[in-house]
């Protein structure tokens, strides 16, 4: 189980630590649910991709966790950041990130974005035909055209984002016209951009559309100075999944390219997902025909990801570490919904009021995808290291939430 914990996760006197902070402290300290994040693990996945690509520009996916805390240690790294929104660029922003190291996305970009990336000589990646002159307009110098390749990523369809009918992209035809209006406009095409899907496991379909986007370069004639390849390589969820290593992934795409040309990758997942650990405070415990719920004190509005995509966890019970398990028990949150459960069948110890859950490799897409449902505040993050904890976000409150009433 520890395996699909961070790094420095460790089991002492029957109590998970992580970077060396006892659970229970980070909980007394910082209150439940909290998002740890493990320092180790991120810089561990930032350098896992700076050495399998050392001539490629990496930037972070930030819409998998938008936090300046996180930013500022990935940009120690040399990542800098993928952003798709006017606020995704504020958080880059405030970590201090330069402009040549963000690339700036979106199926729809209003102005006020398109003229804020050019403010920030973001490198921004065109994604309609009529953005060419929007951007231009906007003053955007550098871009990129995103190319629909035409494949099916083998992930849940809500994630997947290169096949015909996706919202993303351009087919080769309209991709073609758009390297060309972009030209005459005087904007700078320094190259392509593809991304195939997220939460991938197997690498073929990627393979085949570095395949296509090759294809298409060549019908162009036209070597282009970048190629971003995008994100999406997947994290392990549960014992059973099983995925590649960055250097494989990588390794495997980069060998497609054609020479010469300095690629871009955009890891979110894989760079943070299994370094961030949810704990949580078992509440109610009881029985329901013939199901034994344990009840925590979040759910659905901290992570709905088990909603949204029929994402499946595991979990330990963080206080009672080596004890074995003795029943499957149902984690269910705690919101008026008889969906918000976040694990259908956990193997544990008898969970009591009061005992710690932990579940790993929530990381990526949980907070960021964060709600207040049911006026429940959000919650906390901290980043631990060393034995010692920051908080890197503030827990929310209900007064904020009433601030916002009139
Ligand atoms: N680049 C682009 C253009 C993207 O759209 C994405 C993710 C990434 C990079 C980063 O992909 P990653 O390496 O994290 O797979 N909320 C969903 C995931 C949505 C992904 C959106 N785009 C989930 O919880 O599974």
């Amino acid at each position: 189980m520890l395996e699909l914990f961070p790094k420095s996760a460790r089991v002492e006197a029957g109590e998970l630590t992580i970077g060396g902070v006892p659970v229970s402290r980070l909980a007394d300290e910082f209150g439940t649910p909290l998002v740890v994040y493990d320092e180790a693990s991120v810089r561990a996945q930032a350098r896992a991709y700076r050495e399998a690509a050392p001539d490629a520009l990496v930037v972070y996916g930030t819409k998998a966790f938008a936090n300046v805390a996180i930013l500022r240690l990935l940009a120690e790294e040399g990542v800098g950041a993928d952003v798709s929104t006017l606020g995704e660029l504020a958080f880059a922003r405030a970590a201090g990130i330069a402009g040549d190291a963000i690339v700036f996305h979106g199926n729809n970009k209003s102005v006020e974005e398109l003229r804020a990336a050019a403010e920030a000589g973001a490198l921004v990646v065109l994604d309609a035909p009529s953005e060419v002159d929007a951007a231009a307009e906007a003053g955007v110098r550098r871009v990129l055209v995103r190319l629909t390749p035409g494949v099916e990523a083998v992930t849940h369809a809500a994630i997947r984002t290169a096949h015909e009918g996706t919202k993303f992209g351009l087919s080769p035809e309209a991709a073609r016209a758009v390297v060309e209006r972009a030209r005459e406009r005087g904007l700078d095409v320094e190259g392509v951009h593809m991304h195939v899907g997220s939460q991938l496991t197997r690498i073929e379909e990627s393979v085949l559309a570095v395949e296509r986007l090759r294809h298409f370069l060549e019908e162009l004639d036209w070597t282009p100075q970048t190629i971003d390849l995008g994100g999406g390589l997947g994290i392990r969820y549960t014992r059973e999944d099983e995925v590649p290593s960055v250097a494989d992934w990588v390794g495997a795409l980069l060998r497609e390219l054609p020479a010469g040309v300095r690629p871009i990758l955009e890891p979110g997942r894989s760079l943070v997902g299994r370094a961030g650990v949810t704990l949580y405070r078992v509440g109610v415990v009881k029985e329901s025909g013939g199901v034994t719920y344990a009840a925590i004190d979040g759910g659905m509005s901290d992570n709905p990801r088990p909603q949204l995509y029929g994402a499946r966890y595991e979990a330990l019970l963080a206080t009672r570490a080596e004890e074995l398990p003795t029943g499957v028990y149902r984690i269910a949150g705690k919101h008026c919904e008889t969906g918000d459960v976040l694990i259908d069948a956990a193997e544990l110890p008898e969970p009591r009021p009061g005992d710690l859950l932990a579940v790993p490799a929530t990381g990526a897409y949980t907070l960021a995808l964060g709600s207040t449902y049911n006026g429940v505040p959000r919650p906390a993050a901290v980043l631990v290291a060393d034995g010692e904890a920051r908080l890197i976000r503030r827990r929310e409150s209900v007064d904020e939430l009433l601030r916002f009433e009139t």
